[in-house]
């Protein structure tokens, strides 16, 4: 609530200064051909001054508050969910962790096209390769305190019943859950670690694993972009092109499933990405079994895009203006490459805010290799 008034008072004292109320103002010029160079030189006067005031396309929503079970949540119990997260001992090759598919170097992804699980070596990122692929591309994991629905056809509804899925998946780490626990309790420093963590029932359990790993998870919040300064009462966090990306990533439709201030929702769309060959996958429809559902994955969020290539559901999108371009021509709408620039651009540099990612322990309680970066 004090952040609800705080940015009251800043958008009331940013409308102040700046003399504003204009919506949509720099929305005006688009549709022209006029090459960049002369947009952003053009806004008159020399004077350089930015936009006024957060004038936006759709009507302002703070981003969310936390909600209470991320609020007051024991040090402890975040500090066993990070090295958890980082520690290879929860595969069945004791090489391969969360984090070999979910680093803070991309983006909280993979940086690869599909996820490549155990038996691939202690080496991640761009060149991993092994006999353990999975169907799909490895998700960055920002803002999932706030989500209702996981992965990419939605059929995990909390972290904690999402947590142990990785384990039991043969092509991730592979491992019996209670196996894992048993590993796990056979290291001291765990035994203790979880002692404090769970003062309640200090046990080394699976549920106490799943319970401390998704704590960690929901630390990983993103909600310090550009757009949010923006929307805070910082007009100026975003210059003319950003803003003119912004408006018209809405006049396309976009915002209709990636809602702001998270850029996606639980919209579960076909969007006809194509396949990779010789790849069934029926999206939603595997969950729901309904013939409607066949090709529908949950819209992911645009938040930390720039750093999460490839795309789509199976990394068929090298690039984000390919992702970006193939998105505009589902709208069905006319579109030029000024707006997929611009489009581009809009998300690339304005919802980036990776200063919440996990970070990386030097070493875990196993004594096993952290997962390394950047091995090839
Ligand atoms: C082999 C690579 C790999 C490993 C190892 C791995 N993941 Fe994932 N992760 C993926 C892929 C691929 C997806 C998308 C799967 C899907 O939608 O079916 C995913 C999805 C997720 C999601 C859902 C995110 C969202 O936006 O809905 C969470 C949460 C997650 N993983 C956490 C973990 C945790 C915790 C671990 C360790 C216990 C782990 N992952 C290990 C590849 C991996
Ligand atoms: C009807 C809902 C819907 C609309 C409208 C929509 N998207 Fe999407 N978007 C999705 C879904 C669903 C996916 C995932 C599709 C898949 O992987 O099969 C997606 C994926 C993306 C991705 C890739 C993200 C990633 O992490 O892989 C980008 C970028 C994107 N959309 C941008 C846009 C832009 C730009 C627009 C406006 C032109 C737009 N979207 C309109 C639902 C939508």
């Amino acid at each position: 609530m004090t952040y609800l008034r705080h940015t009251i008072l800043l958008l009331a004292l940013a409308a102040i200064a700046s003399g504003c109320g204009s919506s949509g103002g720099s929305f005006g010029g688009s549709g022209g051909s006029a090459g960049m160079g002369g947009r952003a030189g053009s806004g008159g006067g020399g004077s350089g001054a930015a936009i006024a005031s957060p004038s936006l396309p759709w009507p302002l929503i703070e981003f969310p508050a936390l909600p209470d079970i991320a609020v007051d949540v024991p040090e402890e119990r975040l500090e066993l969910g990070r090295l958890l997260f980082y520690d290879p001992v929860l595969s069945t090759d004791k090489q391969t962790a969360c984090a070999t598919c979910h680093s803070e170097l991309w983006g909280m992804g993979d940086g690869i096209e599909l996820g490549v699980g155990h038996g691939a070596g202690p080496e991640t990122g761009p060149g991993r390769d092994g006999p353990n692929i999975s169907r799909r591309n490895s998700q960055a994991l920002y803002n999932l305190v706030f989500r209702e629905t996981l992965l990419w056809d939605g059929r995990a509804a909390s972290l904690e019943e999402q947590a142990t899925m990785p384990l039991l998946a043969e092509e991730e780490l592979d491992i019996d859950p209670e196996l894992a626990a048993e590993r796990v309790s056979e290291i001291p420093e765990y035994v203790d670690m979880f002692a404090a963590a769970f003062p309640e029932d200090p046990r080394v359990t699976v549920d106490n694993m799943a319970a401390a790993i998704a704590a960690f998870q929901r630390t990983i919040v993103s909600d310090n972009a550009l757009y949010d300064a923006y929307i805070k009462g910082a007009p100026n966090t975003l210059d003319e092109e950003m803003v003119e990306g912004m408006f018209r990533f809405a006049k396309m439709g976009c915002d209709g499933c990636h809602t702001p201030p998270l850029f996606e929702s639980e919209t579960f769309a076909d969007r006809n990405v194509p396949s990779n060959e010789g790849v069934v996958d029926l999206g939603l429809a595997e969950f729901t079994e309904q013939p409607e559902d066949n090709g529908k994955f949950r819209t992911p969020s645009l938040r930390n895009s720039f750093v999460t290539e490839p795309y789509f559901h199976n990394g068929s999108a090298k690039q984000l203006k390919d992702a970006v371009e193939h998105e505009l021509e589902q709208s069905g709408l006319p579109f030029t490459d000024e707006d997929v620039f611009l489009i581009e651009g809009f998300i690339h540099r304005a919802l980036r805010d990776e200063s919440r990612a996990a970070k990386r322990p030097d070493t875990v309680p196993s004594g096993l290799p952290v997962p390394i970066d950047n091995g090839f």
